[in-house]
């Protein structure tokens, strides 16, 4: 592409899934403080499910953002060393750098659908909207520029059903799934770049469909201190036993072959720009045969938007009948 670009990820190769037991020393007193800090929202703000067909009984609870600690609590367990050993493993890095900690707080559900978590990519990181992150991650075109990132999902779950599925060999490859009952199970994983999905929780009968409830819902301690209610604008929809919430944490970390691919990310020689992006874009799209034009600022451009995403749909459509956009 004419570009003078320092790949610091593979093009092709997904990262194996790697197995860490019991993460935390103390997982007690990790989700007693998950709990305490309760009520939880759900992932979508309430306009957010509109195009998805409802909210599901899916919450959560943001920690740490870009590697800013919000919640205080964060602290004690942020830079867990089995954590950054399982990410050292999976990518064969020698630099970790901890970005995040996101709670996926479940309740009975239907499966989720397979998909990518977006990838951060050099230079854009806190640039543009959400949708052009997505373009850029699901068009595959701007891969030399992604920063390896890590998954390491810790998983908190006794119920029967609850699984974590995932494609390390690639979707057209069968895929792996790890079965509950899991309790601070930690699985180092490559989201970014591997499809993957929470299969169904709870018993058929317990799971909750999707816009049984509306999108302002949120999971409130039940006032025995015991059970979880899930109350919406028209009040409370259901409360469950403590049995049948599912927990996983979802910890980023930035993994680095070696100090020279850090610095090459913190040196900011080698960045993405939005005229790189959208040059590339426009070059694919003439490749491709296509008559959609990238117009003067097409950050702005609403019906743009509409068929640039259109026109590079999330990978997963490929292999997968329910794979979701974005
Ligand atoms: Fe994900």
């Amino acid at each position: 592409m004419g570009l003078n670009v320092q790949a610091l990820r593979p093009a092709h190769i997904i990262a194996k899934v790697v197995r860490v037991e019991n993460v935390f020393d103390d997982p007690a007193a990790l989700i007693a403080a998950v709990d305490a800090r309760a009520p939880h929202g759900l992932i979508y703000g309430k306009g957010g499910y509109e195009k998805t067909g409802g909210a599901e009984p899916w919450f959560r609870e943001h920690w740490v953002t870009d590697g800013n600690i919000k919640v205080a609590e964060a602290e004690r367990w942020f830079h867990n060393q089995k954590l950054i050993a399982g990410a050292k493993e999976a990518f064969g890095a020698t630099v970790i750098r901890p970005q995040g900690m996101i709670w996926n707080i479940f309740g009975p559900m239907i499966a989720g659908r397979p998909h990518f978590d977006i990838s951060p990519y050099r230079g854009i990181e806190r640039d543009g909207p959400f949708w052009m992150h997505v373009l850029v991650h699901n068009s595959g075109l701007f891969i030399p520029w992604a920063v390896p990132s890590t998954t390491g999902l810790v998983l908190f779950y006794g119920g029967r059903h609850g699984g974590f599925e995932c494609w390390p060999d690639g979707p057209d490859k069968p895929s792996r799934i790890e079965e509950p009952p899991f309790w601070n199970l930690g699985l180092v994983t490559d989201n970014e770049f591997m499809f993957h999905r929470p299969l169904a929780i709870g018993e058929p009968e317990e799971r909750v469909s999707p816009g049984a409830f509306g999108g302002e819902a949120k999971l409130h301690r039940n006032p025995d201190g015991r059970r979880w209610d899930v109350i919406d604008d028209n009040g409370l929809f259901v409360t469950w036993e403590p049995e049948q919430i599912r927990y996983s944490l979802v910890w980023k970390a930035m993994a680095f072959k070696d100090e020279r691919a850090a610095q090459i990310y913190d040196d900011h020689s080698d960045d993405l720009t939005q005229d790189i992006i959208w040059g590339i874009i426009s070059d694919d799209l003439k490749a491709r045969g296509s008559s959609l034009n990238v117009p003067k600022s097409p950050l702005e451009d609403r019906v743009f938007r509409a068929a640039i995403l259109a026109e590079y749909p999330n990978p997963g459509t490929r292999y997968f009948a329910d794979a979701r956009r974005g």
